[in-house]
């Protein structure tokens, strides 16, 4: 694993960043593998910020998102769906018919996720990002004796719903289940980047990089992964060697 640890919050955005306008710069057509919560935040407003220097074009890329929560209409400020035209897609000149998340307003949602999972199966993800849950999660896999391969249904863990409250108005706002692109989907990227900020992080980042590969930890999985770059900041990576 490539392991780059950051002074400073923008440094390590930057940097991210740079990972992606690369790829899309050598390969027009790249299908890109996004994630969101708090961390990558700052990466896509560099993204945007690059875009509109004239550096690089979206036109012809393709996006996969990694989850969605269940329930969440795409306006409701709350689900990923806003988040990303909000922090991204709003901002670039990505058509919005290529770009892709898992509805959680689907009907039928495993139906949806064999939608899901044929969309995947077409295309070859080149650049993955992924954060970390406190608990190793990568999406919304949670720890478990076994993990799902492709895109499912899952019951959020009461850990990642009270962790995710902080989003929303009151806790019990915070969905109960969400859609996840499954581990095996995730391998399958060409290459990954997982981000991660901040000291209470640093366990978790310990664990899932140094530690036994196990489902418990599905973040340790990116450990049998050929190529992943880790980006830190000197929290989050504290109690590495
Ligand atoms: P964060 O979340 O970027 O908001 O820390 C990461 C995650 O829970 O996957």
């Amino acid at each position: 694993m490539n392991i780059q640890i950051f002074d400073s919050q923008l440094e390590l955005d930057a940097y991210a960043a740079n990972l992606f306008i690369d790829t899309v710069r050598s390969k027009p057509k790249a299908v890109l593998g996004l994630a969101t919560g708090s961390t990558p935040i700052g990466i896509y407003a560099k993204m945007v910020e690059k875009y509109r220097n004239g550096e690089v074009s979206f036109a012809e890329v393709t996006t996969f998102n990694l989850d969605e929560y269940v329930g969440l209409i795409p306006y409701n400020d709350q689900s990923y769906a806003y988040y990303m035209n909000k922090h991204l897609f709003d901002h670039i000149d990505i058509p919005d018919t290529q770009t892709f998340l898992p509805n959680g307003m689907a009907e039928d949602l495993e139906a949806e996720c064999v939608r899901y999972d044929q969309m995947l199966l077409e295309r070859q993800i080149d650049v993955q990002l992924l954060g970390i849950g406190h608990n190793g999660h990568i999406g919304f896999n949670e720890p478990d004796h076994a993990l799902s391969g492709g895109t499912h249904v899952v019951r959020l863990k009461e850990a990642t719903r009270e962790a995710n409250a902080r989003f929303f108005a009151a806790m019990d706002e915070v969905p109960e289940y969400a859609l996840t692109m499954g581990v095996g989907s995730i391998l399958k990227a060409n290459s990954i980047i997982l981000a991660v900020r901040g000291a209470d992080k640093a366990d978790i980042v310990k664990q899932a990089l140094t530690g036994p590969i196990t489902t418990e930890v599905p973040a340790s999985l990116l450990q049998t992964h050929p190529r992943v770059t880790v980006l830190l900041d000197r929290e989050a990576g504290r109690m590495l060697g």
